[in-house]
């Protein structure tokens, strides 16, 4: 899909919210990444109906990275990013194992180099350690500014697995937008 709006999302689980965007938005070309293979045959298999034969053709505005999302975001040319999903990422919450979040200084040069001037990074955490350290990191960030911040998920935001196992649990997720500037 050449010239088409270029759509990254880190660690997409069950492949909800991948499957809803590409179907909302066909003119979009999507990435979607997941290092974990039973989330890569989740997705896969929500995309073959009960009883049909899988042809392995994948819509034709999805392609699947079944890698570490980072190694794509290093290989993709500078601005290539239109848009980056984020959501409800593996809060690592132990102070030692800090530098393992997915948001963290050190990957925010990485991030702000594959995003185009005014392109959107969406992020979702449920989880109160990582809620604060976004806030923390993303405040520190030069790169990028806060478009909006929320406790609803906004229109337009399908909602994941992992939010909905959050919100039965008690949990407020927070969803935040930020711009490349
Ligand atoms: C807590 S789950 C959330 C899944 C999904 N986003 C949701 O909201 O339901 C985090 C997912 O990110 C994946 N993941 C973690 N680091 C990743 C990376 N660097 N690249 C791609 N996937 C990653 C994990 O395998 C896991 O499936």
């Amino acid at each position: 899909m050449p010239g088409a709006p270029l759509w990254l999302e880190v660690g997409f689980g069950g492949g909800e919210h991948a499957l809803d965007q590409i179907a909302a938005h066909p003119e979009v070309a999507y990435i979607a990444s997941e290092v974990f293979e039973n989330g890569l045959c989740s997705l896969l298999s929500r995309l073959v109906a009960e009883g049909e034969e899988a042809t392995g053709a994948l819509p034709r505005n999805l392609r699947l990275w079944p890698r570490d999302a980072r190694h794509l975001l290093a290989a993709l040319p500078d601005a290539a990013l239109d848009r980056l999903f984020l959501l409800f990422p593996d809060p690592w919450p132990k102070a030692r194992h800090a530098k393992r979040r997915f948001v963290h200084p050190a990957l925010l040069p990485l991030v702000a180099r594959a995003l185009r001037p005014g392109g959107e990074w969406r992020i979702a955490s449920d989880d109160p350690t990582y809620q604060l350290w976004v806030e923390e990191v993303m405040a520190g960030a030069a790169d990028f500014a806060l478009l909006s911040r929320n406790t609803a998920r906004p229109p337009g935001w399908p909602g994941t697995r992992y939010e909905a196992k959050a919100l039965r649990e008690g949990r407020t997720p927070i969803y935040w937008v930020f711009a490349r500037r």
